[in-house]
């Protein structure tokens, strides 16, 4: 068996991006190039700070926009960087149609724009919908205005229960924790309405029946899109229609904070289907979706929308990609699938046929913004609720070397799937979750809002590391950070893992060279059998991949012996496959 995994393969056909023109690259139509790329997280505060205040920016990004051509990229999504008072990182929005000035200024989006499209690298915003910042004018307008007002209309304002109304509406529990509504001071200092937030109380729920609300979101799209965004991800892209009356409603226990979370059981390889909320996946969301559709048509090019809609079972998330509809939705079955290879393969079956049925690519992803990094996760020894966060005392805390290698293996899987994939910054680095935040340092809403009971999200939120040995490891000049890196990151360090054989970060520029090489995103997959219940195997256009998900090495067949190891994500000797490793061949 020769091994090749360091070596770098020669791409058939391929130019290199300085040749093409930037308009030609990202105008063209017809090539969907949506249904097998592979697109990046920025988490703007984290990425680059060019202006040194412990804030990551818009032109940091650009001026670090290199190393992403160099891992082989297709898009960028951009967490939001709008005009917002930072309640929740920015999904608390104040101004849709601007750039909060401690990102930058509206030119320094259009420079990112254009530079990113200089080097076919395409843009997706994040759009906010479900709900904006009180800091919004029309919330300070609602709350100036009397019930029953126009003004209170855009958002869902109710009457409280009780003789004096001094009971919430009903029942509902905030996703960060603690109660969904909060109550109103009138204009006249009388106490008032109830207002509904599936956040937090910063971050009011619009009402999507409202055609007012419809009307400026086809806005604030149009806003977007001219400016050159190739498309967006829709926050809350499951939540927005609520059902009438707002029914009381107690979440099942083992429901994950955002909704969904029945998944595949891993034992018995069968979906678990939980009861739908009467917040989460009503059916009315789609029309919203076949409208905005029709928005993104008006443009040249292919814009597209990615739902973040964490709903089961797969076939009912795949009605936010129906043809009218949008284009990706984020597979979080996939992504919440433990390390476990039959309950991997049935997601993964599942997934093809779900959105295949509908005609969609599949797409695939690992870690984000809001759930534990996927080097820490898939090495957890005891449950960990989606949202919960992992904190100093939190149960079965992951040992760093094993949970690296598991991600190390996960994301080889992955990046062989047919689909869209997406990577979280720092992932391609193997960051591990930051998990001894020190608790004066927490930013995140749900860590208040549970009095510290659930951690949040901050741990996989720490800016990351671009230079060993610098301060801030090169995040900035300054040293400043919003959220405190850990000391021992220098080896995690893209300058020290660069060029470097075996690193993680060389790992994941291979497996995109192959995965575009060998056309792996437009493929498909045929499963071998015959390597045991720890293993996952299949081919897709003459890669052979296998994942060894057990906890002890596996022996390769004889027939595969001649084969060229293209990439492995540990080290192959012989025949014989490690635990948690996978490998692709060429046969
Ligand atoms: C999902 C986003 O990804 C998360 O970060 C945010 O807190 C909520 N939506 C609310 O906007």
């Amino acid at each position: 068996m020769t091994i090749t995994s360091d070596a770098t393969p020669e791409l058939p056909g391929e130019g290199s991006v300085t040749d093409i023109a930037p308009e030609q690259a990202l105008t063209t139509t017809g090539d969907e190039w949506w249904r097998s790329a592979v697109i990046y997280q920025i988490y703007p505060r984290s990425f680059a700070d060019a202006n040194g205040d412990g804030m990551g920016d818009l032109p940091g990004i650009t001026s670090r926009l290199d190393s992403l051509t160099d891992l082989g990229v297709d898009a960028i999504w951009l967490s939001p960087f709008f005009t917002s008072p930072q309640k929740d990182a920015g999904y608390d929005v104040a101004d849709y149609c601007d750039v909060d000035p401690l990102f930058g200024t509206l030119d320094d989006f259009d420079r990112l724009v254009a530079e990113a499209h200089a080097r076919s690298i395409r843009i997706i915003v994040d759009l906010v919908p479900n709900h904006s910042s009180s800091e919004h004018e029309w919330f300070k307008q609602a709350l100036a205005a009397a019930p029953g007002s126009p003004e209170r209309a855009r958002y869902l304002f109710r009457d409280g229960k009780g003789a004096d109304g001094s009971e919430a509406p009903n029942n509902w529990e905030s996703v960060f924790g603690g109660p969904a509504w909060t109550r109103v001071t009138e204009p006249d200092g009388t106490p008032g309405q109830w207002y509904l937030h599936l956040f937090d109380q910063s971050q009011p729920d619009f009402d999507w029946t409202n055609d007012e609300v419809r009307e400026r979101f086809r806005g604030i799209l149009r806003f977007w899109l001219d400016r050159g965004a190739d498309g967006f991800r829709v926050d809350v892209a499951h939540g927005m229609i609520k059902e009438d009356g707002l029914p009381d409603y107690t979440p099942p226990a083992e429901g994950g904070s955002m909704g969904g979370a029945g998944g595949i059981d891993p034992e018995t390889g069968e979906q678990i289907e939980l009861p739908s909320a009467p917040y989460w996946g009503q059916e009315g969301v789609h029309e919203i979706y076949r409208d905005w559709h029709k928005v993104l048509d008006e443009y040249e090019g292919e814009r597209v929308l990615c739902a973040e809609a964490w709903v089961d079972p797969l076939s009912k998330m795949a009605k936010w990609v129906r043809p009218d509809e949008m284009q990706q939705a984020f597979n979080f079955p996939y992504l919440e699938t433990p390390w476990n290879a039959p309950a991997l393969r049935v997601v993964i079956d599942e997934s093809l046929a779900a959105f295949g049925a509908v005609g969609a690519p599949s797409t695939w992803v690992l870690s984000n913004h809001d759930v534990v990094r996927h080097a820490s996760r898939l090495a957890l020894t005891v449950e960990n609720p989606q949202g919960a966060g992992v904190g100093p005392k939190t149960p079965g805390k992951p040992v760093r070397e094993v949970g690296l290698r598991r991600a190390r293996a996960a994301s080889a899987l992955m990046l062989a799937l047919p689909g869209g994939a997406y990577i979280y910054q720092g992932e391609e680095l193997g960051l591990p979750e930051v998990i001894d935040l020190p608790d004066e340092a927490r930013q995140d809403p749900t860590w208040f809002r549970t009095n510290g009971e659930r951690y949040g999200r901050d741990g996989c939120r720490v800016p990351i590391p671009w230079q060993a040995g610098a301060p801030a490891y090169g995040f900035n000049e300054t040293g400043a950070s919003w959220l405190p890196q850990p000391d021992d990151w220098d080896d995690y360090a893209r300058d020290r893992q660069e060029g470097t054989p075996g690193s993680t970060l060389e790992l994941y520029r291979l497996a995109l060279q192959l995965r575009r090489a060998h056309q792996l995103g437009l493929g498909g997959v045929t499963w071998i059998d015959g390597f045991g219940d720890d293993v996952v195997a299949f081919s897709n256009n003459g890669v052979t991949v296998i994942a060894n998900a057990g906890e002890t090495a596996v022996e390769l067949p004889a027939d595969l012996l001649d084969a060229e190891v293209l990439l492995a994500s540990g080290t192959i000797e012989g025949a014989i496959l490690p635990a948690d490793t996978t490998v692709w061949l060429a046969r």
